[in-house]
C-alpha cells in the first residue's frame, strides 16, 4: 500500500473553498499530501485551512480565476513547486439551450475547458523538467453522455475527457501523467436545487445501478488513486465514479418506457 502514500508530495487543487474541490483536498492531504488551494477570494479558504493545518499539513491558499490567463500564471507563481494538479474548479448553467446566452455560453467553456487546459500547461512546464507529474482533470458523467439543459456543460465535459487523452499522450515522455476522474452526482452548491425536488431525486436513485446518489467518501479512493504511484501506469483515461449511472442509463430508459 505504499504506492498510495503521498508524504511528501504537493498538491494544487483549484476550487477548493466549497464541495468537491474541498473532499479532494481533505482526501489527498488524508494520504499525506501537503496543499496549495485555490479560490476567487481567499477568506473563502480560511475554515478550510485551519482543518487542514490541524491535520499537520501544510496548506497555502491562492487566489485564481481561471477565465483570467494573467490569474493563471500568477497563481502557477505563487505555488511554486507542486507534484500534482487536480482541476476542478467548474461552473454551470442550466437553461433550455434555446435560451443559453452568448455569455452563458463562454462562462461555462471558458471556466471548465479553457481554464482546465491553461492550469493544466503552468503545471506540465514545471512538472516537465523534473520529470514527474500528476494532472487530474475532473470531468463528469457529461464527459460521456448528453443531458437536456445542459449544453454548454456537456460540451465542456466531453472536452475535458479529449484534452485529457491529448495531454496524456504530449506530456507520457516526461513521466507526467494524466488523467479524468468523472463524478457522478453528488449533492453540492453547484447542483442542490435539483436535490430539492423529492421526486426527481427517486427518479435519480431508480437510474443508478447502485440505487442512490454518490456521497463524498466514494471519490477520496479514486482521486487518492490518480494523485499517487499506485496509478503510475495509467494515463489518458476517465475514471467514472458513478454508482453505475451510465452503464445502466440504456437499461433504465428501456425500464422507465
Ligand atoms: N457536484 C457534482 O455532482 C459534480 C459532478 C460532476 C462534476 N462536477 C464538477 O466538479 C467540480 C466541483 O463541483 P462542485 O459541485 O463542488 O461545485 P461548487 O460547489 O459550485 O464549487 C465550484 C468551485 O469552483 C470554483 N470556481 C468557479 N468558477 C471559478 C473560476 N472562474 N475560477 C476559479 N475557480 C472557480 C469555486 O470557487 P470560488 O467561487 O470560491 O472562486 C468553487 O470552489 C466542478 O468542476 C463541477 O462541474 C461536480
Amino acid at each position: 500500500m505504499a504506492s498510495f502514500d503521498l508524504t511528501g508530495k504537493t498538491a494544487l487543487v483549484t476550487g477548493a473553498s466549497r464541495g468537491l474541490g474541498q473532499t479532494f483536498s481533505r482526501a489527498l492531504a488524508q494520504a499525506g499530501a501537503d496543499l496549495v488551494v485555490t479560490s476567487r477570494t481567499l477568506a473563502s479558504l480560511d475554515a478550510f485551512c485551519a482543518e487542514i493545518r490541524a491535520m499537520g499539513r501544510r496548506i497555502t491558499p491562492v487566489v485564481l480565476d481561471v477565465r483570467d490567463h494573467a490569474s493563471i500564471r500568477a497563481c502557477s507563481e505563487a505555488a511554486g513547486h507542486f507534484d500534482i494538479l487536480v482541476n476542478n474548479a467548474g461552473c454551470n448553467v442550466r437553461k433550455p439551450a434555446v435560451d443559453i446566452t452568448w455569455d452563458d455560453y463562454n462562462l461555462v467553456l471558458e471556466t471548465n475547458l479553457r481554464g482546465t487546459f491553461f492550469m493544466a500547461q503552468e503545471a506540465a512546464r514545471r512538472m516537465i523538467p523534473r520529470g514527474y507529474g500528476r494532472i487530474i482533470n475532473i470531468g463528469s458523467v457529461t464527459s460521456v453522455f448528453g443531458y437536456a439543459g445542459l449544453g454548454p456543460y456537456c460540451a465542456s465535459r466531453g472536452g475535458v475527457k479529449q484534452l485529457t487523452m491529448s495531454l496524456a499522450d504530449d506530456w507520457g515522455p516526461h513521466g507526467i501523467t494524466v488523467n479524468c476522474l468523472a463524478p457522478g452526482w453528488f449533492r453540492t452548491e453547484q447542483n442542490k436545487v435539483m436535490y430539492e425536488d423529492a421526486e426527481w431525486v427517486e427518479y435519480l436513485k431508480e437510474r443508478i445501478p447502485l440505487k442512490r446518489p454518490g456521497q463524498m467518501p466514494d471519490l477520496e479512493g479514486a482521486i487518492v488513486f490518480l494523485a499517487s504511484d499506485a496509478s503510475a501506469y495509467v494515463t489518458g483515461q476517465t475514471l467514472l465514479v458513478d454508482g453505475g449511472i451510465t452503464t445502466g442509463a440504456m437499461r433504465a430508459m428501456v425500464a422507465k418506457k
